[in-house]
C-alpha cells in the first residue's frame, strides 16, 4: 500500500517527482471521454519507466493466442484494444539538449488530476545538464463535448538562459501494446501527411482491418499572441510532426497549444474519415482552447450535478468515492450499444480491454441509478446481439439445441480467454448475464424489454444449465462438476455453492419470465418459442426437476452454506495469521500452493448472498459472513465492495468502512500493489454500491425503493443522488435523520426504515431513524 496521494476534495495530486511511482500515477492521472482515453503520460520525451497508452473505443487487434499445451475449444485469439497513435508526444529540445525528466533534475513538481473540469495539469521546474533551467506548465484533457478531440497547452518559461528552443509536435503511430502475445505491431500506415496547418496520419489495424485517422494542430504563442510560426513538417514510418524553432528569452514565457483529433473508423466511412478528421479539427481550433475548457467544465458540472456523492467530515474517503466515479464517466457513457467497460477501462492494457461479468455483476446498478434508462439498456443489448456467438461457443464445447454460453471474456462475442480454468470452468458468468435482465426490471419496474430482447437470451442460458448439470445416482441430487466460482483461488472444483444457486435461479427466473411474456403479450412468446425452437412443456419440465432436485453443499454443524464438496477438508487457517510480507499472495506464493489453501480471492458464497440476499435470513448471513470473511483476502479489486455491503447490513459500521476505503481507494493507495497495470474500472463501480446499497441501505423490493440509512462514525453526513422511475431522489443522512428531496414532477412510494412513506413530486421530507 503507498500513501503518497495528497487528500483533497475534488483534486488528485501528486507532489514531488518519483520517478519509481511514475507507472502508477500514469494510470491514476489517466484521462477519457468514453471515446478515446490516455495514461498519463508526458508530453515531452521521457526515457524513465512508463507504460505509454492511448486508446481508442472498440478497436481491437485479435492477438493469435498464446499457451503451453494446446485444449481444444480454446479460443484462437485474445482481442485486444490498441495502444493506438500518440498525440501528446512535444519533444522539446534547448541547445541540443533534450528535456527529459529522467535526465534531469526535476523540482517542485505537481500532478494533478482535477475532477470538478476534468483536466491533467503538471508544473515543474527541471535543470538540464547543461544549466539551462525552466518551469514548464502543461494542461491537457480529452474533451466530453467533442469527443474525439483532445488539446493541450504547454508553457515553458527560460528561468537562466535566452537561447534556442525546438519543439516537435507529433502523431506517433509506431506504437505497441506490451501485451502483445508475438512481439508483433499492430498497426499497418495508410496515410502520413501534411495539410495546410495540419498533420495528418492513418493508420489500420492488421486483420481487422479498423481505421484510426489521427490529426494535430500546433501554434506557439507568447504574451497571448500567436507567433504564426512556420513549422517544418517531418515524417517517418507510421509518425508524422510539425517542428518549430522559437527564439526564446529568459522569464518569458512561450505557450504551445496543440489540438488533436482521433476519429476510427467504427463512426466514420474509409472513404470520409480523413476529410471527417480535417474538418473536426478545424472545428475545435476555431473554438479555441479557452472555449473547449469551459465547455469541458460546464460538462462536467453537469454530470456532477446528476452524480455526485457527498461526504461530510472524511476527505479521503469524498475524495476517493468523487475519484471512482469520475473514472467510470470518463470510461463509459452508455451512447453506443456496440462498446462496454474494461476492468482497465483506458488506463492499461491488462485484461485487453474486453467485457467481464464485471459489467453485469458491478456497473449495472451504477449506470441504472445515476444514467438515462438507454444506457443500462445499452449494456444489456451488448449481451443481446452477442446470443448468437454465444450459442457458438457452447456448441463448440459440446452443448446443443440452443444452450448459450456467454464468454467470460470478449470483444465481438467470441470467447477469447484461454486459461481451461477460466474459459471452460467459470462459468458463473452465465448466472451475472441473467441477473442483469432481472436488475433491470426490478429498478425500472418495466417488463418490456423481456419480451424484446431479455427472454431469449434467458432461454439460451437456462438451456445451458439444464445441460451443465448432471444426476448423480449417489447423491441422488443433480450436481454440478468441474467449475470455478468467483473465487479464481480453487479450479476444477465440484458442486461451487454459489454457481449451483445462481443456475438454478437462472432455471426459476427464465421460467417466470416466460410466464410473464405469456401474459403481456402471448404472441411475442409465440414468436420467441419458433426462433428458439423451444420445447415448452418438456424444457420447462426438465428444469423444474433440476430446480427441485439440486444439490448445495452445507454444512450443518457450522450453519454455512459450502464454497464446494470438500472445502473443510482445507487446512482452516485465518487471513489474520498470514505473514505481512507473504501478501498478496498471488504474487508471493506458487499457484500450487494457493489452490491448496483455504484462502479465498473475492466474493464466492458472499456473492451468492449479496444477489439473494431476501431468500435468507440475518443469522444465515452472518454466520456465512463470519466464517467466510476472516478466509479472504481481497486480492480481487472487486471483493471489498461486496463485503462493505454486506458488513453494513449486518451493522459492523467499522468493517464496512474499513471495506470502503479498500475498494475506493484501492488505485490513489495501491492496495493490491497493481495499480501500475491501470485503473480497476469496473470495482469502482462496485465502490459507490458500497455507499448507496452499504451504507444507504438502497434496495428495491416489493416493487418500491426502499431505504435503510447506516452512517459510519467518522462521517457527520452523506449523500447521493438517485434516479428511480421518473423520481430523481436526492437522500442525506446525517445518523440523526434521512433528508429526501425530490427534483422530480414524479411521486414516489418508498419503504425508509421499514416504515412506508409518500415523498410527492418536487417535495420534500425528513424522516428520523
Ligand atoms: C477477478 C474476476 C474479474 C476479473 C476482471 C479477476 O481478478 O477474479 O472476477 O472478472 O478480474 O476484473
Amino acid at each position: 500500500m503507498k500513501n503518497y496521494i495528497k487528500h483533497n476534495e475534488w483534486q488528485i495530486i501528486e507532489k514531488g517527482f518519483d520517478p519509481h511511482l511514475n507507472k502508477i500515477s500514469e494510470s491514476i492521472f489517466s484521462i477519457g471521454n468514453g471515446r478515446m482515453g490516455q495514461r498519463a503520460n508526458f508530453e515531452e520525451t521521457y526515457t524513465g519507466e512508463t507504460l505509454q497508452g492511448n486508446y481508442v473505443a472498440g478497436v481491437y487487434y485479435p492477438d493469435k493466442t498464446r499457451v503451453g499445451w494446446w485444449k481444444n475449444g480454446y479460443p484462437e485469439y485474445f482481442a485486444k484494444v490498441l495502444n493506438a497513435t500518440n498525440w501528446i508526444g512535444l519533444n522539446i529540445t534547448i541547445s541540443g539538449e533534450v528535456l527529459d525528466l529522467n535526465t534531469s533534475k526535476v523540482s517542485e513538481f505537481t500532478r494533478v488530476l482535477d475532477m470538478k473540469l476534468g483536466t491533467l495539469t503538471r508544473k515543474f521546474t527541471v535543470e538540464l545538464a547543461n544549466g539551462n533551467i525552466l518551469k514548464v506548465e502543461a494542461i491537457r484533457f480529452c474533451s466530453i463535448v467533442d469527443d474525439e478531440a483532445g488539446v493541450i497547452k504547454y508553457s515553458i518559461t527560460p528561468q537562466n538562459f535566452d537561447g534556442k528552443i525546438t519543439v516537435e509536435s507529433s502523431l506517433d503511430g509506431d506504437v505497441k501494446n506490451q501485451d502483445s502475445n508475438y512481439d508483433e505491431k499492430f498497426w499497418n500506415e495508410i496515410t502520413a501527411k501534411q495539410e495546410g496547418d495540419f498533420a495528418l496520419l492513418t493508420l489500420e489495424t492488421k486483420k481487422t482491418a479498423f481505421w484510426v485517422s489521427s490529426a494535430i494542430y500546433t501554434a506557439i504563442f507568447q504574451d497571448g499572441n500567436d507567433l504564426e510560426l512556420s513549422s517544418s513538417f517531418a515524417n517517418k514510418e507510421k509518425y508524422v510532426s510539425q517542428n518549430f524553432e522559437v527564439d526564446v528569452k529568459q522569464n518569458e514565457a512561450i505557450t504551445i497549444f496543440k489540438y488533436a483529433v482521433n476519429l476510427s473508423s467504427e463512426n466514420h466511412e474509409k472513404d470520409a474519415i480523413e476529410v471527417n478528421a480535417i474538418s473536426k479539427l478545424k472545428e475545435v481550433v476555431a473554438k479555441g482552447f479557452k472555449q473547449m475548457l469551459a465547455e469541458q467544465a460546464a460538462a462536467w458540472a453537469a454530470k456532477w450535478q446528476n452524480g455526485d456523492v457527498i461526504i461530510e467530515c472524511d476527505v479521503a474517503a469524498q475524495q476517493a468515492i468523487r475519484f471512482n466515479i469520475f473514472q467510470l464517466h470518463q470510461t463509459y457513457t452508455g451512447e453506443d450499444a456496440r462498446l462496454n467497460i474494461g476492468p482497465k477501462g483506458f488506463t492499461g492494457e491488462k485484461y485487453g480491454g474486453s467485457t467481464y461479468w464485471d459489467t453485469e455483476a458491478y456497473c449495472l446498478p451504477f449506470y441504472l441509478a445515476t444514467a438515462p434508462q438507454q444506457v443500462a439498456e445499452n449494456l444489456l443489448i451488448y449481451r443481446y446481439k452477442h446470443l448468437e456467438k454465444a450459442i457458438e461457443n457452447a456448441e463448440k464445447l459440446g452443448f446443443k439445441n440452443g444452450a448459450a454460453l456467454y464468454p467470460m471474456v470478449t470483444i465481438n462475442g467470441e470467447e477469447c480467454h484461454n486459461e481451461w480454468e477460466i474459459t471452460f470452468e467459470e462459468i458463473h458468468r452465465n448466472g451475472a448475464i441473467a441477473f442483469a435482465i432481472f436488475n433491470y426490471i426490478r429498478y425500472t419496474g418495466e417488463n418490456k424489454y423481456l419480451a424484446e430482447y431479455g427472454l431469449e437470451v434467458l432461454i439460451g442460458i437456462a438451456r445451458f444449465w439444464a445441460q451443465r448439470v448432471n444426476w448423480s445416482i449417489d447423491k441422488e441430487k443433480y450436481v454440478m462438476l468441474g467449475v470455478t466460482g468467483p473465487n479464481e483461488y480453487e479450479n476444477n472444483i465440484n458442486n461451487n455453492w454459489y454457481t449451483s444457486t445462481i443456475a438454478t435461479w437462472c432455471l426459476k427466473y427464465t421460467i417466470e419470465a416466460i410466464e410473464t411474456v405469456k401474459q403481456n403479450d402471448g404472441s411475442r412468446l409465440d414468436e420467441i418459442v419458433a426462433k428458439t425452437k423451444f420445447n415448452l412443456v418438456e424444457e420447462q419440465k426438465h428444469w423444474q426437476d433440476i430446480i427441485e432436485k439440486m444439490f448445495y453443499p452445507e454444512d450443518e454443524k457450522l450453519g454455512i452454506f459450502l464454497q464446494q464438496d470438500g472445502y473443510l477438508d482445507k487446512e482452516q487457517v485465518l487471513v489474520a495469521a498470514l505473514p505481512a510480507e507473504d501478501r498478496p499472495l498471488n504474487q508471493k506464493w506458487s499457484w500450487d500452493r494457493i489452490l491448496r489453501s483455504c484462502f479465498i480471492k473475492q466474493a464466492d458464497v458472499l456473492q451468492g448472498i449479496y444477489f439473494f440476499e431476501e431468500d435468507y435470513d440475518l443469522e444465515t448471513i452472518r454466520r456465512n459472513y463470519d466464517f467466510y470473511e476472516p478466509r479472504t483476502v481481497h486480492e480481487s479489486s472487486l471483493s471489498p465492495c461486496v463485503h462493505a455491503i454486506i458488513a453494513a447490513k449486518l451493522g459492523d459500521l467499522d468493517r464496512a468502512y474499513e471495506f470502503y476505503l479498500r475498494t475506493s481507494r484501492l488505485d490513489l493507495d495501491d492496495y493490491n500493489n497493481d495499480t501500475e497495470d491501470g485503473l480497476h474500472i469496473t470495482s469502482m463501480a462496485g465502490t459507490w454500491l458500497s455507499v448507496v446499497e452499504g451504507f444507504g441501505g438502497m434496495r428495491v423490493k416489493n416493487n418500491q425503493l426502499s431505504l435503510h440509512p447506516v452512517l459510519p462514525k467518522n462521517w457527520k453526513s452523506y449523500s447521493f443522488k438517485i434516479g428511480f422511475r421518473k423520481a430523481i431522489v436526492t437522500v442525506k443522512f446525517d445518523g440523526k435523520k434521512v433528508s429526501l428531496s425530490n427534483e422530480s414532477e414524479q411521486a414516489l412510494n418508498l419503504n425508509v426504515f421499514g416504515k412506508d412513506e409518500h415523498l410527492e413530486a418536487n417535495g420534500t421530507l425528513e424522516i428520523n431513524s
